[in-house]
Formats: structure tokens, C-alpha cells, sequence
């Protein structure tokens, strides 16, 4: 860095995040003016350059007036990627293409980056870790998981002297505020359409919703806490877009909530996951999550259980997270390197289960139903059936007894089947809250 009490950045992406960023960063110099930071020895930041598609767009953005007015906008990366005047990179577009490539030039160049693009840094961490280390600089990416809370650092620096086996909870604060509003009310389509509005789902809403956003920022957590490479790819998801309001009805009945899970198990050289709406007990801290509230649960072999909650989306707690590792990189503090290694995943849990059908109601649907279910060696635990639906359009619960999942996959499928079945049955693990003991 040429002049060290100034740390340079290049933005690349000056869309949710990265207009939030200009206003917490402009917050901060506003600090640092009132404490003569840089008399006390700490770095000031400044903006140099900013580059989006359609530049002139986002000059007028309402957030734009937070940066200097020698800022250069540019739809040329290269300005940023080869630029003298830029220390760290940070990089807020999303996606794995273009985003790679640039992040490796900049690596390349010898600058450091910031990003919170989860999707890279599940998919790419491992060798762009290595790159950055080659390089001497440093890659950091604290808002890739749960936005504005600080769980990687926490895992990093706060509990890098447990041994982790296992971490869960909530992940996608888009899936949270959907699920947590149905459970007040609320219809699936409208308020998926508020999180789009208020800049939490990704791009692609699917990312959010289909949990592919979740998995890529599990198995980021996994590299970190269980010390586990895993391919996203191999975490088996499900959508949260079957989940209805007769859902949380008779989730409620069961003394639950439905909420988005994401979890990791360290088992016997092997990484137990999932990612996927369950049934919550209301006595789990995760059934008090809401709006964008992300919330992750470590279990660590001599420190027990430890929770991480905050606001998991949003410009503003994202570019928080953005923040401090600029300002760590800025005041010179040494980056946490873990080790990690390959892994192969099993989908497969032992759990009680829910599952939810809806019927064109006749004698015999009971009876069916059972019978695929002892078929596979799963123990029906109740059934709950609310009066007041019509018949000809009957929703009706079955839970099971522990019972592995692939049983009940292979159950499900021949229930499908069935003529009465007017839609694919819902079948959600039901999240048993266990308390392991420390000594
Ligand atoms: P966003 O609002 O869509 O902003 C992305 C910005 O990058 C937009 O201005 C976009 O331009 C620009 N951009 C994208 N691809 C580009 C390309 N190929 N060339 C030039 N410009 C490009 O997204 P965001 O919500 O700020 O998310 C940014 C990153 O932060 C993503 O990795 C996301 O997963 C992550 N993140 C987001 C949140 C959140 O709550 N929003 C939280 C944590 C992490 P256009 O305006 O032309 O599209
Ligand atoms: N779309 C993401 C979410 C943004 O809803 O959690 C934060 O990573």
C-alpha cells in the first residue's frame, strides 16, 4: 500500500451490497474524522474506483453521494483490476462467472479481496485460498455466511481451539422471513415478493427458496468448523415452495414451527448434511428466529454449543461484515488458516419424520398409506386430521418414528402413486433438540 495510513479500495458491484457498503464506509470516515484516526495509527479507507455494468446507472444511485467525488466509475474492470490506486478488491456482483476470473487477476496482481459471494467461495475456496497465500495477500469473506453476523470470524479466531462436530441452523435469511411471515399469516407468493423488494433473495429467488444459497454457505461453514472440503453438489436439498399455511397448522398441533435447516455432522470420516425446510420444535432457540434473523448453532466436542444470531441479509448488516475485513486487512491483522480436507457426504439421517398429503377422501386411504409405510420398516408415530376441509380436497399428517430418510424417500414415492393422491406428499424431518453434555 503506497501511503500506509490510506487503505484504497476498487468496488466491483454497486448494486444491494455494494451501495450499502459506500454508506457505512462514509459512516466511518465520519468517525475517523472526529478521532483522528489516522494520528492514532489506524488506516483510513477510501473508495478509489467503483465498477458495475451500466455505469452511468449507478452514478445517480441514491447511495452514490456516500463517495468521494473523484471516485472513478467505470464499466472497464481492468481500471479497478490493474490499477495502481486500489489495495483490496471487494468484490459484491455474486455469481461464479465473471467473478472468478476477476478475483484471480486481482489475487494475481498482488491486491488483497473482500467478497461475500458464498457461491465462489464454496465452490473455488480451496484453490483461491491457495492463490491468495502464493500471492502473500490475504481473501476474505466474513459476509458470506449469515450477512451481518460474525460467524466466520467467530469459528476462525473465537473457536478454532474446540474440535467442532457438528453445526446447524438457519442460513438464507430470505427463507427465514418467508417461512417466519406464513407462520404469522402471511401468503408464500407475496412475501417472497417483499424479500425480492427489500434486497434479500439472490438474483435468482430459486437460490434462496430451493436452497442451493444455503448449501454453498454450509459447506463454507464446514471447510471452517468440521475441517471438511464438501461439494456443494453432493448436499441433498429441498424446496421450501410446498410448504402451505395447513403446514404451520399442524406443525403447531406437534408443538413446531417449519423453518429452513441447514446442518453438518461430522460422523466417522464422513459429513452427515442437509439443507431443507423441517418441522422445529418450539423448545429449539431456531423456532424463535424471524424476519432475517440467521441463526447458527456450533457443537464443539469441549465447548458445548455456541449461537451465532443476528440479521443473516440485507445491504446494510452484509456490508458491516464487508467492513471489518476491510478494516482488518487495513490495520494489518493476520487471517486465520485452517486446515481442511476432502469429504464425502451422506444425505441420509435417522429422524422422526412429517409427512403431509392431500387426498380426494375415500374408505381405505389409511390403510394404504400404513402399508407402504411398513413396507420400508417405518413406525407410524400419529396421525392428525383437522375437521372442516372439504373432502374432495383433504389435507391429513402422518409422522413416523425414527425412521432412516431413504426409507421414507422410497415410501413416499410408491405413495405418490397412489389414485387418491391429489399431490406429491410433503415428507420433512423433524428436528430432534439434543443437548449434549460437556464434562
Ligand atoms: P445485487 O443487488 O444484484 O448487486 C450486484 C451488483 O453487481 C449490481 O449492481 C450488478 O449490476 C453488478 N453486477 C453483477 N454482475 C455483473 C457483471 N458481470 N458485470 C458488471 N456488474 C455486475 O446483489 P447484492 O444483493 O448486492 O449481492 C452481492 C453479493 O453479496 C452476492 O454475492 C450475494 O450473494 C452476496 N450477499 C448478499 C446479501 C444480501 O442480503 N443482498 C447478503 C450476503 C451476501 P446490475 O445492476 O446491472 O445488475
Ligand atoms: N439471499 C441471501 C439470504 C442473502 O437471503 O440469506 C444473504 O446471503
Amino acid at each position: 500500500m503506497s501511503d500506509e495510513s490510506v487503505v484504497r479500495v476498487g468496488l466491483l458491484g454497486f448494486g444491494t451490497v455494494g451501495s450499502a457498503f459506500a454508506e457505512v464506509l462514509a459512516a466511518h470516515g465520519d468517525l475517523a474524522a472526529h478521532g483522528d484516526a489516522a494520528a492514532h495509527g489506524h488506516a483510513l479507507v477510501r473508495v478509489t474506483h467503483v465498477f458495475n455494468r451500466g455505469v452511468d446507472r449507478k452514478r445517480t444511485h441514491a447511495r452514490a453521494k456516500f463517495l468521494a467525488k473523484d471516485v472513478v466509475w467505470t464499466q472497464r474492470v481492468e481500471d479497478v483490476l490493474e490499477s495502481p490506486d486500489v489495495d483490496v478488491v471487494v468484490e459484491l456482483m455474486g455469481g461464479l462467472d465473471p467473478a472468478e476470473g476477476w478475483i484471480r487477476a486481482a489475487l494475481n496482481a498482488g491486491k488483497h479481496v473482500v467478497t461475500a459471494n458464498k457461491l465462489l467461495i464454496a465452490y473455488r475456496g480451496a484453490e483461491l485460498f491457495a492463490l491468495a497465500a502464493e500471492k502473500g495477500v490475504q481473501l476474505r469473506y466474513g459476509a458470506a455466511v449469515a450477512g451481518g453476523v460474525p460467524v466466520i470470524p467467530g469459528i476462525a479466531q473465537g473457536l478454532s481451539g474446540d474440535v467442532i462436530t457438528r453445526i446447524s441452523g438457519i442460513v438464507n435469511g430470505t427463507c427465514n422471513f418467508i417461512l417466519s411471515s406464513m407462520e404469522d399469516g402471511a401468503d408464500y407468493s407475496e412475501v417472497l415478493a417483499k424479500a425480492q423488494a427489500a434486497g434479500y433473495a439472490e438474483t435468482d429467488p430459486s437460490a434462496d427458496v430451493d436452497g442451493f444459497d444455503a448449501r454453498a454457505k454450509l459447506c463454507v461453514l464446514a471447510r471452517l468448523a468440521l475441517h471438511a472440503e464438501i461439494d456443494p453438489d453432493e448436499v441433498p436439498t429441498q424446496t421450501i415452495a410446498m410448504i402451505s399455511a395447513v403446514d404451520f397448522a399442524y406443525a403447531k398441533e406437534l408443538g413446531c414451527t417449519v423453518r429452513q435447516v441447514s446442518r453438518a455432522e461430522l460422523i466417522e470420516g464422513v459429513v452427515s448434511a442437509s439443507v431443507g425446510p423441517m418441522l422445529v420444535p418450539r423448545t429449539s432457540p431456531i423456532a424463535y428466529s424471524h424476519g432475517t434473523q440467521n441463526m447458527v448453532v456450533t457443537s464443539g466436542k469441549f465447548g458445548g454449543d455456541v449461537v451465532f444470531s443476528g440479521h443473516g441479509a440485507g445491504g446494510h448488516p452484509t456490508a458491516v461484515a464487508v467492513m471489518s475485513d476491510v478494516r482488518a486487512i487495513a490495520e494489518g491483522s493476520v487471517q486465520v488458516r485452517l486446515p481442511a480436507q476432502k469429504m464425502k457426504v451422506v444425505g441420509d439421517v435417522v429422524a422422526p419424520h412429517y409427512l403431509r398429503f392431500v387426498v380426494a377422501d375415500r374408505p381405505g386411504i389409511v390403510a394404504a398409506i400404513a402399508g407402504a409405510l411398513a413396507k420400508v420398516g417405518a413406525n407410524i408415530d400419529s396421525i392428525l386430521q383437522h375437521r372442516g376441509f372439504a373432502g374432495d380436497r383433504l389435507p391429513f399428517v402422518v409422522t413416523t418414528e425414527p425412521s432412516m430418510s431413504a426409507w421414507l424417500k422410497e415410501a413416499v414415492e410408491e405413495m405418490a402413486g397412489f389414485d387418491f393422491m391429489l399431490e406429491p406428499p410433503v415428507c420433512l424431518q423433524i428436528l430432534v433438540v439434543d443437548d449434549r453434555d460437556t464434562d
